[in-house]
């Protein structure tokens, strides 16, 4: 009796360990512990320097993972540039003439490289710029995990598949969000909170304002004022070049205010207002919590910024650490 029971102990543990071993790497938040343990004063310093002079670059770093972490996972596929082999997801139409922090990314690189060299992917990276840009901004901090690799490919047609348009309706949004294992309902609303902060150009609202839906009327979604405003910045047959502010309230703080504006119909895309327009949907009652308490706001925030920060990483000796986040090591 006693003896079988130890022998149960020993193969059991001994299942337990091939069962851990096999066990795809997780992620931790001491990865670079020993390996670069400077690593988190050099994302602040350069992201901190760089907002100093632009207030729209933590924004832009938000945004920069967020497009990485829906098209192939948080891999830095993203940070790809055109080759002969690499069909750059920056071409993609959400991306083109879109996405900035770039150079950013390079000055972060180049100076951990000089403090770490071959140690930390440009994936991580990615992530540790967007908590440090909610931190600069106003918003949660919360603890990074690490331990990503970066990937040898990039997709320009998944980026276009994956990444969700500013035309989508809620169940559309809903569907992009679930398709990456995110919560269409909490994630969904408190990722999209994102528009705190940053700005947009007229060419991905403009649809709104004068003949939303083939309607021939604006979105009857809108705030009249607000529509007002926006027609001004951006004529029906102009180049859709200009910029205005995601948050008419607090446009560079990274606060709880873009949901008091859906609640008062000045959600800059059709996107955001489907959040709280939608009739009967199970996310109004999530715009109004978030719009009265920043401290759940924060909390869930930084809870599903984590949770995109995991989606389809590449751990252990998957992929590569590039030593130039633009290009494949050796190409
Ligand atoms: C829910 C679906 C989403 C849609 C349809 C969407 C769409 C857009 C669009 C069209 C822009 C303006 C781009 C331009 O005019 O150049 C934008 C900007 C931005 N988005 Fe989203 N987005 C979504 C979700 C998110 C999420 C999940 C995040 C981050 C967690 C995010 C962060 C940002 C930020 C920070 C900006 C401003 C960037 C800057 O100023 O450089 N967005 N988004
Ligand atoms: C990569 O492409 C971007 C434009 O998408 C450009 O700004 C950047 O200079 C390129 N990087 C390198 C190292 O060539
Ligand atoms: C646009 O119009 C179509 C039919 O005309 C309708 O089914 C759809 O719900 C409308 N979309 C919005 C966002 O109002």
């Amino acid at each position: 009796m006693c003896c079988n029971y130890s022998i149960c102990v020993r193969v059991l543990v001994a299942l337990l360990l091939c069962a851990s071993v096999s066990i795809k790497a997780q992620l931790s938040t001491t990865f670079y512990l020993r390996t670069c343990p400077n690593l988190q004063h050099i994302v602040f310093d350069v992201v901190a320097k760089a907002s100093f002079s632009d207030p729209r670059i933590g924004a832009s770093l938000i945004r920069l993972h967020f497009h990485d972490c829906f098209v192939q996972g948080c891999d830095a596929s993203i940070l790809l540039n055109k080759t002969a082999t690499i069909d750059s997801e920056q071409d993609a139409f959400a991306n083109a003439n879109s996405i900035r922090g770039l150079d950013v990314m390079n000055n972060i690189k180049s100076y951990v490289e000089r403090f770490c060299p071959g140690t930390v992917s440009c994936a991580d990276m990615l992530a540790m710029a967007a908590e440090v840009s909610s931190e600069i901004g106003g918003g949660p901090q919360w603890k990074v995990l690490l331990g990503r690799r970066d990937s040898l490919t990039a997709n320009r047609i998944l980026a276009n598949q994956n990444i969700p348009a500013p035309s989508f309706t809620l169940d559309q949004l809903k569907a992009s969000f679930q398709k990456q294992g995110l919560d269409p309902t909490t994630d969904l609303v408190a990722l999209s909170g994102a528009h705190t902060i940053g700005r947009a150009h007229c060419r991905v609202f403009v649809n709104r304002l004068y003949n939303f839906n083939n309607t021939g009327n604006p979105d009857p979604t809108l705030d009249s004022d607000y529509l007002q405003t926006l027609q001004e910045i951006c004529p029906q047959n102009g180049n859709g070049d200009s910029l205005t502010n995601l948050d008419v309230s607090t446009p560079n703080t990274l606060d709880n205010r873009y949901y008091s504006n859906l609640r008062s119909q000045r959600g800059l895309l059709q996107s955001d207002q489907e959040l709280y327009s939608t009739p009967g949907a199970d996310t109004i009652s999530l715009v109004d919590t978030y719009s009265n308490s920043k401290i759940a706001f924060n909390q869930q925030f930084a809870q599903s910024m984590i949770k995109m920060g995991n989606i389809g990483v590449l751990t252990g000796d998957q992929g590569e650490i590039r030593s130039h986040c633009n290009f494949v090591n050796g190409s």
